[in-house]
């Protein structure tokens, strides 16, 4: 006799392969300040081995000294790359960074801006990122614009607020463009490497309120198609049930990204391979 638990379990795993298959995700790993020359080599290594993906994206976000790899070793390969960040100017007197067109000269399609590392840690404010997200277009480079709310405006009830601070800010000066140009990342800070993942519900619920802000700021039909992703603590274990939910077009991955079998068991399950 066939276990009636184990059946509806078989339903559900269908069921969410089913779903999974009908939508296309933009899957992002945050590499941060991690990794050396063989590490990176290695990684792109075996992901080059890997069938590519139809409907998905897959973007690699190493640190700024290992982009040359990127460009060599994913000539061939529809695996996309992208900088952790870079400065707003074109060139001149500012030691230590990288500008817009240097990373497109390394073959950068998308630039992580503002990450609450970079907020918290290196202090860029809001006009900082405003500005950034500008020279990004600028110069043919999608931003992908992370915002998200610490602990204590969760708990306080206040994020709704902050989130839509962060994102009228940082799209201030770039209010003509189209939905297609840029990337949303919601990385609540209390998340971000810290093993408390966001539920689903809340993830949910939190992802069509950045939609609605949206939709005000950029008022053609265009702001529909912003992708906005989810980041903080995702991994294999629980990125299906998020990946479920209503506005989560893809994810950005910090530490599950930097182990290439976690991160591949991740890709297959939005390929549909539960
Ligand atoms: P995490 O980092 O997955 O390690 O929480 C996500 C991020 O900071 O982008």
């Amino acid at each position: 006799m066939i276990d009636k638990q184990f059946l509806n379990e078989l339903v559900k795993k269908v069921a969410t392969n089913e779903i999974i298959k009908s939508k296309s995700f933009f899957i992002a790993a945050n590499w941060k300040m991690n990794k050396n020359t063989k590490e990176v080599n290695n990684f792109l290594d075996l992901i080059n081995k890997e069938p590519q993906s139809s409907k998905n994206t897959i973007a690699l976000f190493p640190p700024s000294p290992y982009l040359y790899l990127m460009r060599d070793k994913l000539r061939y390969s529809k695996i996309l790359y992208g900088i952790q960040n870079l400065y707003s100017e074109a060139s001149g007197a500012f030691t230590g960074e990288v500008s817009p067109n240097m990373a497109k000269d390394f073959g950068c399609k998308y630039a992580i801006i503002g990450h609450s590392e970079r907020r918290s840690l290196f202090f860029e404010s809001d006009k900082m990122l405003s500005l950034k997200v500008e020279a990004c277009l600028k110069n043919g480079i999608k931003p992908i614009l992370c915002i998200g709310e610490n602990l204590e405006e969760r708990s306080s009830n206040r994020f709704m607020d902050v989130l839509k601070f962060q994102l009228e800010c940082g799209l201030e000066r770039v209010k003509a463009i189209k939905g297609s140009d840029i990337i949303i990342a919601y990385e609540p800070v209390w998340a971000i490497g810290t093993g408390h993942t966001a539920t689903p519900a809340l993830v949910e619920e939190t992802h069509n309120y950045i939609r609605k802000v949206l939709n005000t700021i950029i008022v053609d039909e265009s702001s529909k198609e912003i992708p906005i992703l989810y980041g903080g603590s995702v991994k294999s274990s629980n990125v299906l049930e998020i990946a479920l939910a209503n506005n989560v077009s893809g994810f950005l991955i910090g530490g599950a990204s930097l182990d290439f079998n976690e991160f591949k068991t991740i890709a297959d399950l939005l390929e549909g391979k539960n």
